[in-house]
């Protein structure tokens, strides 16, 4: 499974991205706006950084406003993911990007119907967002398994990136589906370290420890 961390904080991506936990970056306008950054100037800083796929999110509503949009933003670096929301337009942008040779994530999906459709408009990427389903009172997860249905049924190639994750569960049953790639902030990722028995277990290894006044190594 492919971790993609979902922000434009270049430290946050930079400490991930040290310990071999960053194969790709996402963002949108919020994390943009969040990063109080240009666009230009931060994704590029990211795609030198990062080897794998970053996304950057066209904004215009019309789909030869997206292409025009995306097309530019794939001049920042060869690694650069054009993003597009799943609508009618930005299916006709996906499409035409892709034929284009662009790497391609659709997103905003919600529904495997929609999931469908972009991959065949040729995405590379589709963005179920499964936290937003879960705040309604759906199941995100349960879209994600009908995407990885589908897409198994009839030999998809679109990549399954589980987007708006907000817990190391949702991480975990996206893993035991078999979601393709992950995105999720920094404190996510790190969260998967913790647990309090290990905590609870290395106070006791240190209190014992100090009680047989050894060191190791000195
Ligand atoms: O990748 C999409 C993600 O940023 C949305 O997450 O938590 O705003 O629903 P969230």
């Amino acid at each position: 499974m492919r971790f993609f961390v979902d922000t434009a904080d270049i430290a946050a991506i930079r400490e991930l991205h040290e310990l071999g936990m960053v194969d790709g970056v996402t963002t949108n306008p919020s994390l943009i706006l969040k990063s109080g950054r240009n666009i230009a100037e931060v994704t590029r800083e990211i795609c030198e950084l990062v080897e794998g796929p970053v996304s950057a999110e066209v904004v215009a509503a019309d789909a030869e406003g997206m292409i025009r949009e995306g097309k530019h933003l794939a001049e920042i670096a060869p690694n650069i993911a054009v993003k597009v929301p799943l609508t009618w337009d930005g299916l006709r942008a996906c499409k035409a990007l892709s034929d284009d040779g662009h790497m391609v994530n659709v997103t905003l999906c919600f529904t495997a119907s929609q999931a469908l459709l972009a991959a065949k408009a040729g995405a590379t990427f589709i963005s179920p967002f499964v936290g937003r389903l879960d705040d309604l009172g759906l199941d995100g997860m349960e879209l994600i398994a009908d995407i990885r249905t589908i897409y198994d049924n009839y030999g998809f190639e679109t990549n399954v990136l589980a987007a708006s994750i907000r817990s190391v569960n949702h991480i975990v049953e996206c893993a035991r589906i078999g979601a393709d790639v992950i995105t999720a902030p920094p404190a996510v990722i790190k969260a998967m370290a913790s647990h309090v028995l290990t905590d609870k277990g290395l106070e006791q290894f240190n209190a014992d420890w100090a009680k047989t006044g050894q060191k190791i190594g000195l």
